[in-house]
């Protein structure tokens, strides 16, 4: 079967997302391992409750460079059978720029959630961007992760339409319901191979 590693750094809400889908709905992966780069991720004691193994491999003091914090990682996923053969690599709020090695190694087997409807605000607080933009709708995006910032063939996208009285608060609050109805819906989709990748763009059979 094939192996998942979910990489975090925070609250791991969409990690807990794609557990417990998997769980319930049976989809055809293994959760090897989950690893986050903060010792203090709150995603950790939940993976654990959900009796999945975690490792931490600290970035903060890490003297070597982004590739060799990222050979670290590629080992942990592989010592667990998360492999560019036979892994699945979710970014579930992973703080972190993954280096061009890792990307190539992991050639469109590594997937991110991103909290807007992309090419639209792509790095950080996107949320915010939407806002102060004045979109009338926003939503989120799971796409395949290549060497750009948030610019990966798209997989799935949600709307949701942004509110006059919207903060940043209570649209980030909507646009989360919906990542956590569309992550697990990629990871399934993934698992059975039902997507396919043709440069840039994706297609569901
Ligand atoms: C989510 O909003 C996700 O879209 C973004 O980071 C946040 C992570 O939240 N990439 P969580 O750790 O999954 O709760």
């Amino acid at each position: 079967m094939l192996n998942l590693g979910i990489l975090i750094s925070g609250r791991g809400s969409n990690m807990e997302s794609i557990l417990k889908t998997i769980k319930r709905k049976k989809i055809p992966i293994n959760p090897a391992i989950v690893i986050s780069n903060n010792p203090n991720a709150k995603g950790l004691r939940i993976a654990q409750k959900l009796g999945v193994k975690t490792e931490i491999i600290e970035s903060k003091g890490f003297k070597g460079t982004r590739e060799e914090y990222d050979e670290k990682i590629i080992s942990a996923l592989s010592k667990n059978g998360v492999t560019p053969k036979n892994g699945l690599v979710c970014l579930a709020g992973f703080m972190r720029i993954i280096s061009p090695k890792f990307v190539k190694k992991y050639k469109n087997r590594i997937i991110n959630i991103h909290p807007a409807l992309l090419p639209a605000f792509p790095g950080l607080d996107s949320q915010k961007q939407a806002l102060e933009y004045g979109t009338k709708y926003s939503g989120c995006t799971v796409h395949f992760v290549d060497s750009g910032m948030d610019t990966g063939p798209i997989i799935i996208q949600a709307v949701v339409k942004v509110k006059e009285n919207d903060t940043e608060e209570s649209l980030s609050k909507r646009i989360l319901k919906e990542e956590h109805r569309i992550y697990p819906e990629a990871v399934n989709l993934f698992a059975r191979k039902k997507i396919k990748v043709y440069g840039r763009k994706t297609k569901i059979t």
